[in-house]
C-alpha cells in the first residue's frame, strides 16, 4: 500500500496502475461503513484508492471541525487490511492553495435539508470531491447511502460537469441494534446513544407502514416524529419526505420514489439517517 502525503507523491503510483481504479473518499476515523465501501470497490475495480482528508470548507463556524475525530494509524491499518493500493492524505494548503477562489456548487439541491441547516456545506463537499476526482482520476467512486443528500448532490455535480466517474451509492451500515454507523457516534453519551435508536426505529416503522400501503406524506412523517419526540434528549432538526431526484418535499399521496430522511440533535451531536421508499 502506498501512502501519499502530497499530491506529487500520489501522481507516480497512480500513473503506474493499470485497469480500473475505485475511489473511496473519506474524512478518516474509518468504521465498518467505510470498510464496506472499500470491499465493494475492491470487488468491482482492479485497484482501490482511499482519500483521507478532513475538509475544512464543508464545516460551518458552529460545526465540529476542530474536534472531528482523527486516528491516522488505525485508519492506515484498516486500509491495509482491506487491500487498498493507494492512500491520499493531502495537506489542507495543497487542496486549498493560497488565493484559490474556485468553488463548485450544484445550486438548489444543496440548499435544502442538510444544506439549509448547514449553509455552504455542500459547496464544500462538491468543491473537494471535484478536486479529489481531478487528483485521483478514478473510474468509479463509492459513497454511503447514509449521506443520502450528499449522494444526490455528487451525482448531479458529476453529471453536470461531464466527469468521467461513475458515482456508486452503497447501503447504510448499521450497528446490530439499528444505529447507523457514523464517525460522530463516539460523541454520544450512553443515554443519548440509547435514545438515538429511535431514529432507525422511526424510519423502520414508516418503511413498514409504506409497505402496508400508507403512502400519505404527512402520515409517514408523523410516524417518525412521534417515535423521536418520545425521547427526552432528542431535538428534531427536520424529518423530510422528499422526491429522490429533486429533493422537493412531498405533500399528500406520494406517487414517485421518495427519500425519508431526518436530522436529530442529541446535545452537541447531530445525527442523520434515512431510508428510500420506492414506489
Ligand atoms: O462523506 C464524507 O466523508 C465527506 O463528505 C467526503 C465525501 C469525503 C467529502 O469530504
Amino acid at each position: 500500500m502506498h501512502v501519499a502525503r502530497t499530491v506529487a507523491e500520489f501522481r507516480a503510483p497512480r500513473a503506474a496502475l493499470g485497469g480500473t481504479l475505485g475511489l473511496v473518499p473519506t474524512m478518516g476515523f474509518l468504521h465498518e461503513g467505510h470498510r464496506s465501501l472499500m470491499r465493494r470497490a475492491r470487488a468491482e475495480c482492479d485497484a482501490v484508492a482511499v482519500s483521507i482528508f478532513v475538509n475544512p470548507t464543508q464545516f460551518g463556524p458552529n460545526d465540529d471541525f476542530d474536534r472531528y475525530p482523527r486516528d491516522e494509524p488505525r485508519d492506515l491499518a484498516i486500509c491495509e487490511a482491506e487491500g487498498v493500493a493507494l492512500v491520499l492524505m493531502p495537506p489542507v494548503d495543497e487542496v486549498y492553495p493560497e488565493g484559490a477562489t474556485t468553488t463548485v456548487s450544484v445550486g438548489p439541491l444543496s440548499t435544502v435539508l442538510e444544506g439549509a441547516a448547514r449553509p455552504g456545506h455542500f459547496d464544500g463537499v462538491t468543491t473537494v470531491v471535484s478536486k479529489l476526482f481531478a487528483i485521483v482520476q478514478p473510474q468509479r467512486a463509492y459513497f454511503g447511502q447514509k449521506d443520502a443528500q450528499q449522494l444526490v448532490v455528487i451525482k448531479r455535480m458529476t453529471r453536470d460537469l461531464l466527469l468521467p466517474v461513475e458515482v456508486i451509492g452503497c447501503p447504510t451500515v448499521r450497528e446490530p441494534d439499528g444505529l447507523a454507523l457514523s464517525s460522530r457516534n463516539v460523541y454520544l453519551s450512553p443515554e443519548e446513544r440509547a435514545q438515538a435508536l429511535a431514529l432507525s426505529r422511526g424510519l423502520r416503522r414508516a418503511e413498514a407502514a409504506w409497505g402496508d400501503g400508507v403512502h400519505d406524506a404527512e402520515a409517514l412523517r408523523a410516524l417518525v416524529c412521534a417515535e423521536i419526540e418520545a425521547q427526552p434528549l432528542a431535538r428534531i432538526d427536520y424529518v423530510s419526505l422528499a422526491d429522490q431526484g429533486s429533493l422537493e418535499e412531498c405533500r399528500g399521496a406520494i406517487a414517485r420514489d421518495a427519500l425519508l430522511s431526518l436530522a436529530v440533535r442529541f446535545g452537541g451531536t447531530r445525527l442523520i439517517d434515512n431510508v428510500l421508499l420506492p414506489v
